[in-house]
């Protein structure tokens, strides 16, 4: 899966510097932090797992065969506008689930904390509409922010300060069909 040629056929000939998590890696925490999310809800409770796209597609989609509760899947679609190409640091909602969060628990996933900015704009969102209670779960922490609104209850890796690309994350939208992350 991982062989030179395998890996290239999948970057169009680009080469990655080196593979961060394996395939196994993940699997192996992803299946941990699916079960620790079982236990700390009360069995019967019903989860609403909100993914922010793109980047934690993959994810979700493992992560939510881990949960053994009885579980809904929404995505919310976060874009930081500016004008012309600069980004202004504002996060607009550009798909906003249809999904009622009030009263409901609301496990929101994100591939990858870096500075913080999305989620810190997100949280009080979120917590505006009165859900019962409201945690994240990150695959990967890079430990950055400075400031986080909500700390990520669950984590998967903390992450080195590279860029990162796979299993979600992409590089202006490429390479997030690699089942392992790795660093450009
Ligand atoms: P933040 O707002 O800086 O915390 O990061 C927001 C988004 O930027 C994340 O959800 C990712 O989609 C993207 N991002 C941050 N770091 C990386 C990286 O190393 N590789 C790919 N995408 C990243
Ligand atoms: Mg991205």
């Amino acid at each position: 899966m991982t062989e030179g040629s395998e890996v290239r056929s999948r970057t169009g000939g680009r080469e990655i510097r080196r593979i961060v998590y394996s395939a196994d890696a993940i699997a192996e925490q992803v299946g941990r932090m699916g079960r620790e999310i079982t236990e700390y809800y009360p069995e019967g409770e019903e989860i609403l797992v909100i993914g922010l796209l793109k980047g934690s597609f993959i994810f979700v989609g493992d992560l939510v065969r881990q949960i053994a509760r009885p579980v809904q899947v929404d995505f919310l679609v976060a874009g930081s506008y500016g004008s012309g190409n600069r980004s202004s640091g504002e996060v607009q909602l550009l798909y906003d689930p249809g999904a009622e969060l009030r009263d409901r628990h609301v496990v929101l996933v994100e591939d990858i904390v870096d500075s913080g900015t999305t989620l810190n704009r997100l949280v009080p969102l979120l917590r505006g509409r009165s859900p019962q209670s409201l945690e994240l779960c990150a695959l990967l922490h890079k430990h950055l922010a400075f400031e986080l609104a909500l700390e990520p209850r669950w984590v998967g890796f903390d992450a080195p300060s590279e860029f990162l690309i796979g299993y979600g994350l992409d590089q202006s939208e490429n390479f997030r069909n690699l089942p392992f992350i790795a660093s450009l």
